[in-house]
């Protein structure tokens, strides 16, 4: 029954019908705040592309994570930024890693927040790329079993999540088998299933130093230009063990989560990555729009796309806003 039967202003008159009728609700429960980690105490490093964000040292990584956890955020994803790099990253598996030190700071400081850790070489390889180079690619096979190694070094340490961004085929079954072997059966596995080979990691590769010094990530992060592949990879995923299934980034593969979150029945994350984070605090800092407001509703849009949950680097500040 068309206008002047209906008119839907009527239940946007004021803000109590519009709470009464508001099919979207973002809460901290959503939120999992990425934190980078480097050597030293007392470090915090302000990170020049990404406003707000900072390499910090393991006590300075446990400080924040507490903050997060007395604002409601029930968890924080760890990148790490070795000392030094090599062909194979051995600082990604090293028992005294990066990672794993500030793993152990968090769970001492905050044993009930969930300690995420990326799965991933190209912050420990000197050359950039996210396993170990054959000739001029990178060798899947051969990387499967230091990515597995990583996960169980990272679950040694304390880690209660693992998440693997590398994109190798077959990295799932490797690491939930290496966990389950290890005894680890009940740690959960968060892959970056449907993760675009994107620009948006601009920032993100600044702060670790991670951007390949040769060649780029196409041979195994996907074409931005696809949505069925993203299918088959989020089918491989959970076929693997998968427990959460992501996609990255987020806001330019709107209609990736959509479909996701429509094919599947397990929790889908989505992350607000890097250079979505950038765009938004420049513009602000211009004076073109107003940061707050745009923060809120890019993540509302990302939940009601269809993610259960969102890595952000916004987590602390949406926290707050949510809460008052
Ligand atoms: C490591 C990794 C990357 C990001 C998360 N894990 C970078 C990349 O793939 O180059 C990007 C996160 C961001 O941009 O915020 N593979
Ligand atoms: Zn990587």
């Amino acid at each position: 029954m068309p206008f002047p039967v209906q008119r839907p202003r009527r239940l946007r008159r004021n803000e109590c019908f519009r709470r009464l009728v508001r099919e979207t609700i973002l809460t901290p429960d959503d939120l999992i705040l990425p934190l980078f980690a480097i050597g030293g105490t007392g470090i915090k490093n302000p990170i020049e592309s990404m406003p707000g964000q900072y390499q910090l040292s393991p006590d300075n990584v446990a400080k924040t994570a507490r903050k997060a956890f007395d604002l409601g955020i029930p968890a924080v994803i760890l990148f790490g930024i070795p000392d030094d790099k090599d062909a194979v990253g051995s600082g990604a598996y090293a028992a005294g890693g990066i990672v794993q030190q500030a793993v152990k700071a968090v769970k001492n400081a905050v044993p009930e927040l969930i300690v995420i850790t990326d799965v991933c070489l190209c912050e420990y390889t000197d050359h950039g790329h996210c396993g170990v180079i054959a000739g001029q690619s990178v060798d899947n096979d051969a990387t499967l079993s230091l990515l597995a190694q990583t996960a169980v070094s990272q679950v040694n340490a304390g880690a209660d999540m693992v998440a693997p961004s590398d994109m190798m085929d077959g990295r799932v079954a490797a690491i939930r088998t290496a966990l389950d072997v290890d005894g680890f059966s009940q740690i959960p596995i968060m892959a970056y299933a449907a993760k675009y080979c994107s620009s948006y990691y601009g920032p993100f590769r600044s702060a670790v130093d991670s951007a390949p010094r040769f060649g780029d990530r196409r041979t195994y992060q996907m074409d931005p230009a696809n949505t069925d592949e993203a299918m088959r990879e989020v089918a491989l995923d959970v076929a693997e063990g998968a427990d959460i299934i992501m996609v990255k980034p987020a806001l330019a593969f709107l209609d990736i989560i959509h479909r996701v979150r429509e094919a599947i029945d397990l929790p889908v994350a989505a992350y607000n990555v890097s250079g979505e984070y950038a765009m938004i605090k420049a513009a602000e800092k211009l004076g073109w729009i107003d940061g707050h407001r745009v923060m809120l509703e890019t993540l509302t849009a990302i939940k009601r796309a269809g993610a259960d949950m969102i890595l952000t680097y916004f987590a602390l500040d949406a926290a707050r806003t949510l809460n008052e």
